[in-house]
């Protein structure tokens, strides 16, 4: 705290000693283009001191502001160009330099703050280091030992700005390196699907609808709340890039069932039936050899389920209602309104209010009665992104 009273030209500049009185040559302080690109905030109820300290900041080459109190101060601090440091006095009216210097810290940890006081209160000085301030000068002192230790300050600045930037930029490159091998790994997968889906539809569109289908009655139940937090922002992306994989145990069911070209016997039925199981347990392989891989739970799900129906008469297991997966669920909707809009090797493809009639007809039967509501009040953005996938003849198999 300043002992002087304002204008009292003796007494402040008893705040410097001798050596540091004003005139003295700012040589040792530093000097360079950088330390010119930083702003210095003085602080002090005092103007004679606030003048002086601020005229010597000034003469080292430091643009320089200054402020009656810590409110005033505070508003600067938040105020372009921001400064790089504030040079405080520690007893003011109001805001206190310890209160200023905890709320410094709030807003810019980086901001380094050096306590300027008359008093050698051992209290005070712990007090404010454990704050945060950088340093902590007595009246009187030298005008080289403000200049070093404002220098000293700055580096300090410098290099925590520095650290910060290293740091985020590190983080941005972890995360462009892992967005590269989501992706990757996505690619994978959706390639993994139309290899197995090409066996009997060359064109994959049957795919993307399906994928998109999925996604819109998954992003219906989420916004009404119908399954709570069973259907989240990041089950809709698991979903999404999951039902692809529907279907992909067909590549274990012979060209000769899957490839004729009229009615399925009971027993070729049977043997189509197995893709579920096909898919299921590979993926399930993959899972328990491979861990850390839960995004091929979904996939998993899916593949086993897709053909149980709500009423237990489905397979490759008949399991009813919520013993069957909420992403199989989704899936086995949106597979069905595909297969009914899509061309056959045995049938034309209905129109979209077919395909309505018919999941409602089937509502609580084949389909969850909750996602049949939930298509209804979406149904028309089925029918559009059908329209967007340009609809060529791409069917899958008549696994259905
Ligand atoms: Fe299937």
């Amino acid at each position: 705290m300043n002992q002087s009273g304002p204008g009292d030209t003796a007494s402040i500049e008893g705040l410097l000693s001798e050596s540091a009185r004003p005139g003295r040559s700012p040589e040792s302080a530093g000097s360079g283009e950088a330390k010119k690109l930083d702003q210095i905030l003085v602080v002090d109820d005092d103007d004679g001191i606030r003048r002086l300290l601020v005229d010597q900041i000034k003469a080292v080459g430091y643009p320089c502001r200054s402020a009656v109190n810590g409110e005033e101060a505070l508003a600067l601090a938040v105020t372009e160009p921001r400064p790089s440091l504030v040079v405080s006095d520690v007893q003011m009216p109001g805001l206190s330099g310890i209160e200023l210097l905890q709320r410094l810290k709030q807003l810019d940890p980086h901001l380094q703050v050096i306590m300027v006081s008359g008093h050698h209160d051992m209290a005070v000085v712990r007090q404010a280091l454990r704050d945060g301030a950088y340093d902590y000068l007595i009246k009187p002192f030298e005008l080289e030992e403000l200049a070093n230790t404002v220098d000293r300050a700055l580096q300090h600045y410098h290099l925590l700005k520095q650290n910060e930037a290293y740091r985020l930029n590190l983080e941005r490159m972890v995360k462009a390196q892992t967005r590269e091998i989501l992706e990757t790994r996505d690619l994978s997968l959706i390639t993994l699907a139309k290899l197995a889906e090409s066996r009997d539809n060359d064109t994959g569109l049957h795919l993307e609808r399906m994928s998109e289908y999925s996604r819109r009655l998954a992003e219906e139940v989420a916004r009404t709340g119908t399954y709570g937090d069973l259907v989240t922002d990041d089950f809709i992306h698991q979903l999404h890039r999951s039902s692809p994989l529907h279907d992909i145990g067909k590549v274990g069911i012979p060209d000769v069932v899957l490839l004729k070209p009229a009615a399925l016997t009971d027993a070729e039925f049977k043997i189509m039936q197995r893709h579920t199981t096909i898919g299921g347990d590979t993926l399930r392989s993959v899972i328990e050899t491979h861990t850390g891989h839960t995004f091929l739970v979904m996939a998993m799900e899916i593949a086993y389920s897709h053909h149980e129906r709500w009423d237990g008469g489905g397979y490759p297991n008949g399991v009813a209602e919520s013993k069957i997966p909420i992403a199989a669920r989704i899936v086995t909707l949106a597979d069905a309104y595909d297969a009914i809009t899509s061309q056959r090797p045995y049938k034309q493809p209905f129109d979209h209010e077919e395909a309505v009639r018919r999941i409602t007809r089937d509502r609580g039967l084949h389909f969850d009665p909750l996602l049949v509501d939930a298509f209804l009040v979406c149904h028309e953005d089925f029918e559009t992104i059908k329209t967007r996938i340009n609809q060529s003849p791409a069917v899958s198999g008549r696994d259905q």
